[in-house]
């Protein structure tokens, strides 16, 4: 093919049919990660990043800030030493940048401590068109003169002033960049119908300790009241609240019990009571959840919603599992407008599952067989594994370096459980150009 490229691929070939049995620790929050690496930006000290996970987009959340000057080392297993004084450049690469979306949240901080920031637009991927519509509206409100020119954002302020933002719907980007853009703003900013999910809580609690004055995060409102400076400190990132559900996942659609220890439960709920009504025994402890599975899966219907409603990041996990419930469930994805890759995907496993509108509507069947499937996705990929631990046969999901994205070896977490599972690397190859369209979630 001309102008063809080869690139490197991971292949996971899964050996299925064995139940999930044991205990396992969830990582830390790849999304409250990324955040929180982003907020690093606006103190001017060290900071200390603990429970980071090795996930690759925090990896190529490292990247993008290096190359603007920030120094980032490993310190420590899981904890990462950020240290921005040497921050030069306000306009993150465009080619890091636009292989991970995340990277428009250095847009708030970036305004907020330079000044100016100039930040590729995401383009459309394979879960929705993802605007930045409230990301600009909120910002603008706060006084940033912003225009978007040649596939870039570019935002000047020389200094923001506080003010009240409305969003439209609670899109965690933007309360993210809005809350954090803030913190260092002339006077008060309320964010109304901002987003509520754990990791804006936890970017929030950060910031607080950095001397930040925040109240109200995890409601709708939040209040900031900006302070001049803010300073480096040690933040421990909370666990990782969709790994740990597609865990428990493994475990029920594998016929199991998996207890995931190192989690905040409450952060769970939703999830928790989907996998009752699926009829799974659930157990809660101050710091794990157990989950059980005798008998067969009870099919229900879910909406996808933003917190404290059932997360769209868990939807195709769901969707796996409900392709072997015992009758028909519906799931609505009212959150991205497209996040269906997995609907084909699971039918070449044998799944008896289709689209009407943003409906998945599936019919359980007695059983899934191992295929050839690949994981466009992160998301699609961690439901693919699901299916493949459930599936008779073996499976080989191509692709499998964007579930890397998210997770710190997932497959060897499973593996501990008793999975077989294996890493293979491959080469492809693909058009120029195209080698990096993946984005992230
Ligand atoms: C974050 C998470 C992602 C999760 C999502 C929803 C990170 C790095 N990613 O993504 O894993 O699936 O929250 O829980 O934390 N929207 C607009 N205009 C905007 C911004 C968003 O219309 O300016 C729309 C999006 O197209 C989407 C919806 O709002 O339909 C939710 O998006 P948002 O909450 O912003 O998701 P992200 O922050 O991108």
């Amino acid at each position: 093919m001309q102008g063809a490229l080869e690139v490197g691929t991971v292949e996971l070939v899964i050996a299925g049919g064995k139940r999930l049995v044991g205990s396992v620790r969830a990582g830390g929050s790849k999304n409250a990660a990324i955040a929180i690496m982003a907020g690093s930006l606006l103190a001017e000290g060290d900071t200390i990043i603990e429970n980071a996970p090795g996930a690759r987009d925090v990896s190529a959340m490292s990247a993008v800030l290096r190359e603007m000057g920030v120094s980032i080392r490993r310190a420590g297993p899981s904890a990462l030493r950020v240290r921005t004084h040497r921050l030069i450049h306000h306009e993150p690469p465009y080619e890091l940048a636009k292989t991970l979306r995340a990277s428009s949240l250095l847009l708030g901080p970036l305004l907020a401590r330079k000044g100016k920031a100039s930040i590729p637009l995401p383009g459309g991927d394979s879960i929705g068109s993802r605007p930045m519509d409230l990301h600009i509206k909120g910002l603008r409100a706060l006084g940033a003169d912003i225009e978007v020119e040649h596939g870039y954002i570019v935002a000047k302020a020389p200094r923001l002033e506080g003010a009240r933002v409305y969003l439209d719907f609670p899109s965690v980007g933007a309360t993210e960049n809005i809350m954090m853009a803030a913190c260092l703003a002339n006077g008060t900013s309320i964010i109304e119908n901002a987003a509520k999910e754990p990791e804006i809580v936890d970017l929030a609690n950060f910031l607080t300790l950095m001397g930040a004055n925040i109240r109200g995060a995890g409601t709708d409102t939040i209040r900031v009241d900006g302070v001049d400076s803010l300073r480096g400190v040690a933040y421990s990132v909370i666990p990782d609240r969709i790994e740990a559900a597609t865990l428990l996942a493994a475990g029920i659609i594998t016929h199991g019990q998996v207890k995931v220890g190192s989690i905040i439960p409450t952060h769970l709920e939703s999830v928790l009571s989907k996998f009752s009504e699926m009829g799974a025994s659930i157990t809660v402890g101050d710091d794990y959840v157990e989950a059980a599975m005798d008998g067969p899966i009870q099919p229900c219907d879910t909406k996808t919603l933003p917190y404290p409603g059932f997360p769209t990041d868990m939807q195709p996990q769901l969707s796996a599992v409900l392709s072997v419930a015992s009758g028909v469930s519906v799931i609505t994805e009212s959150v991205f407008e497209s996040r269906f890759f997995h609907v084909d995907e699971l039918k070449r496993m044998g799944a008896d599952i289709r689209l009407e509108g943003r409906s998945i509507i599936v019919e359980g069947v007695p059983g899934l067989t191992g295929a050839r499937v690949h994981a466009g996705d992160l998301r699609t990929g961690a439901a693919l594994i699901l299916a493949g631990l459930a599936a008779e046969g073996e499976t080989v999901i191509s692709g499998a370096e964007n579930i890397d994205r998210g997770h710190d070896d997932l497959c060897s977490k499973m593996n501990s459980l008793g999975a077989r599972v294996k890493r293979q690397d491959s080469q492809r190859c693909v058009a120029a150009g195209e080698e990096n369209e993946t984005w992230v979630n």
